[in-house]
């Protein structure tokens, strides 16, 4: 039995329903232990190179839209086998074909707004985001605690008020498509 640690992000659609503590007291109550904690604008950058897999692929440009639109938060994820039983707990990507009792299952419909992302395997729960500052999993500080103080950062798109505020055009987008798919537009205040 392997102990692990698993990069676990909550998505826009999970912050913005107000769906955290949830997530994070499922995972807790599972037996995982919370090792890091981060919120954070992902940049397209980020996104990029998150989703390097995925980024020739037909259906990146809604995803990096999509996750690139309002923060999330990233965890640090620790515990026996945890990749595996992380993946088990989120449930199939797409919302519809997820089992109940899986995060997923429980609480969306939508392919992309599905709530979570939790790393595929030891190689991708390795991978950092670049830029030392914005570092969403860092192994070494999430053990020293450093570097995971609560914070929203700012968009780098000259946008941002400060306070995570997202562009304009982004939030309508995604506030529009929650509405659309899921039946919540609030959240954005
Ligand atoms: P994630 O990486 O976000 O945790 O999700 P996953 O492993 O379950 O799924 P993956 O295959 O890695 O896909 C990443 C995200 O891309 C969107 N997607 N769209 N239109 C499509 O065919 C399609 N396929 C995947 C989903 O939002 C998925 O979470
Ligand atoms: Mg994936």
């Amino acid at each position: 039995m392997a102990t692990e640690r698993t990069l676990i992000l909550f998505k826009p659609d999970a912050v913005q329903r107000r769906l955290c503590g949830r997530l994070l007291t499922r995972i807790e109550e599972r037996g995982l232990k919370i090792v890091g904690l981060k919120m954070l604008n992902v940049t397209a950058d980020l996104a990029r190179e998150h989703y390097a897999e995925h980024v020739e692929k037909p259906f990146y440009p809604l995803l990096e839209e999509f996750i690139t639109a309002a923060p999330v938060v990233a965890l640090v994820v620790q515990g026996p086998e945890a990749i595996r039983v992380m993946r088990d707990m989120m449930g199939a990507t797409n919302g519809r074909d997820s089992a109940p009792g899986t995060i997923r299952g429980d609480y969306g419909v939508s392919r992309q707004m599905n709530l979570i992302h939790g790393s595929d395997g030891p190689e991708a729960a390795q991978r950092r985001f670049p830029r030392d500052g914005r570092a969403a999993f860092d192994e070494d500080s999430a053990i020293a605690g450093e570097g995971f103080d609560l914070v929203v950062l700012a968009r780098d798109n000259g946008h941002s008020g400060g306070h995570g505020i997202q562009k304009d055009g982004a939030v309508s987008a995604v506030r529009f498509r929650l509405k659309e798919q899921i039946g919540v537009e609030d959240g954005f205040a």
